[in-house]
């Protein structure tokens, strides 16, 4: 069998997970969506879900990575045959993402080689954002009107496959050292930003707004479905990611404390970032008397438009500034766009016996092909309907499952049983009753009110048609090829070998 490798050791293991957490989600996809649902009113519903949803699948997933030392279809299959479906969808939504979250690289790539001109294209929020919507994106009218690639965000997203590609091709140590560089340095410029941030005329506005809790919307259920799906995506938890991160542990690892510093150092970063973001909208809010809400309209583009304006109002070395901001986004994206890398190359090398460099050459071919209609004009409408549908059905369904599967399959007395023996903070009642009971509870409601949600109004007012196409698209295409691989067997497949096995002994056990 081949090595599947290691880290080296914890504070490594805990950095790859925070490098993995900490990402794009936390500077850009954060803001946008508490900006989306209400400013303050999002924060309750953000932290309920942390502690409900993410905390918890965290530790399960550190937990079952680490007891099965294989991908989340071994992991999960070894406990029940027939779930090793589920882990191949998780494996697959992290696919999915990766294609569209190279993109937003791309965008990453031309914003950083535009930084040189950032005093003039974001002088003001109206500037900043045309410079947005028309000069790097063009975006067009409709889904369907893909208008022709952008050729420099093309350009970004080969920039970042390739990087990742080297990174992952070359194994965890390399990975290992990767990682020193880039979680220290972005938390140092996003600081800087929030200081400036906090010391602009109307900085209050805005920071009242993002603070001041307005529980009407609490009876919202779309505030709670994006709480969770901001809360799954932003600590990677629901893909596989963790599950994977963890197997290359070993089995004495400590794992509650690793999953608390893993998520809390991820959910301070993106308050931290929301410092930031939401004292600039106050300011532009007070200097053309709007409301923050008003200032931008919010959506994907929202910190590639506030950000730079932010840096605009720095009073000396704009342009550096600029430069580094984007280098920073990169730098926090990297990590996470190689752990999704990395958690499809495990599980296919794996599943086929391949070398990791044939696995990932290969996922890098078909992701840059899937992901070039993100990298057209109608980009930035795909990667909202095919990131909504995603988030919300697959990934809650995936947290779902694995709820299920450690409470009542696997046994949550046993699983904390197990965990307990090297553990820091020792897991008892409550975490049982949130694993039983809590966290598959929420979910549901939270799936099913969606589905609901879903039919009452097409999402974001966009055509159905392109809603069915790539929203309900991507959908099955995951659940078609989850299918597919969960059932073939293949020469050196070590998913089925993991489930022979397991089938074995407890037939063994059976007529003992
Ligand atoms: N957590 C990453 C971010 O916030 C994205 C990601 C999602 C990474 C899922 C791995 C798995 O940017």
């Amino acid at each position: 069998m081949h090595d599947r490798g290691h880290w080296k050791n914890r504070q490594i293991f805990i950095m790859a997970a925070v490098g993995s957490a900490i990402g794009l989600g936390n500077l850009w996809r954060f803001p946008y969506v508490a900006a989306q649902n209400g400013g303050g009113a999002f924060l309750v519903p953000y932290f309920v879900a942390l502690v409900s949803a993410g905390i918890p699948l965290m530790i399960i997933e550190y937990g079952l990575g680490i007891r099965s030392q294989a991908s989340a279809n071994i992991a999960l299959g070894a406990i029940r045959p027939f779930f090793r479906y589920f882990g191949w969808m998780a494996i697959l939504g992290a696919f999915v993402i990766n294609v569209y979250y190279c993109a937003v690289m791309g965008w990453t790539w031309v914003y950083l080689f535009d930084a040189g001109s950032l005093p003039e294209w974001a002088k003001d929020i109206a500037s900043s954002k045309h410079h947005f919507m028309v000069d790097v994106l063009n975006v067009s009218g409709s889904p369907f009107e893909l208008g022709g690639i952008q050729w420099p965000i093309l350009a970004g997203l080969v920039a970042t496959w390739v990087i990742i590609w080297a990174i992952v091709k070359g194994g965890l140590d390399r990975v290992g050292k990767v990682l020193l560089y880039t979680v220290p340095l972005p938390v140092i410029l996003v600081l800087i930003l929030v200081v400036r941030g906090l010391t602009l005329k109307g900085a209050a506005t805005g920071i009242n707004y993002y603070l001041t809790p307005d529980w009407s919307q609490l009876t919202n259920p779309q505030v709670w479905l994006a709480a969770y799906g901001q809360i799954f995506f932003s600590l990677s938890v629901g893909f596989g990611t963790m599950i994977a991160y963890a197997s290359f542990m070993p089995k004495k690892t400590e794992i509650p404390n690793s999953a608390a510093i893993t998520s809390f150092a991820n959910c301070a970063f993106s308050f931290l970032a929301g410092f930031a973001v939401f004292s600039v909208l106050g300011y532009f809010a007070v200097a053309s008397n709007m409301p923050v809400s008003e200032v931008t309209g919010s959506g994907p583009g929202l910190a590639f438009v506030v950000y730079p304006a932010a840096l605009a109002t720095l009073p000396f070395w704009v342009k550096g500034f600029g430069f580094l901001f984007f280098l920073t986004l990169l730098l926090l994206g990297i990590d996470s766009a190689f752990s999704l890398l990395e958690t499809v190359s495990a599980a296919i090398s794996d599943k086929f016996g391949l070398s990791r460099t044939v696995s990932t050459s290969i996922i890098t071919g078909i992701s840059l092909l899937l992901g070039l209609p993100f990298t057209s004009k109608a980009g930035l409408l795909w990667l909202d309907i095919v990131d909504h549908f995603i988030l919300t059905y697959l990934i809650t369904l995936v947290g779902i499952v694995e709820c299920i599967i450690v409470g009542y399959f696997l046994g949550v007395k046993k699983f904390a049983q197990e965990v307990n023996e090297n553990a820091e903070i020792h897991l008892g009642t409550i975490f049982c009753i949130m694993i039983w009971i809590v966290t598959p509870g929420v979910l549901m409601y939270s799936f099913i009110l969606s589905v609901f949600k879903e039919f009452q109004k097409p999402y974001e007012g966009y055509p159905v048609p392109a809603l069915l196409f790539m929203g309900i698209g991507s959908l099955v295409i995951v659940f078609v090829l989850a299918v597919v691989l969960g059932s073939r067997y293949t020469k050196n497949d070590r998913e089925w070998k993991a489930i022979e096995s397991g089938i074995l002994k407890k037939e063994k056990e059976k007529q003992v």
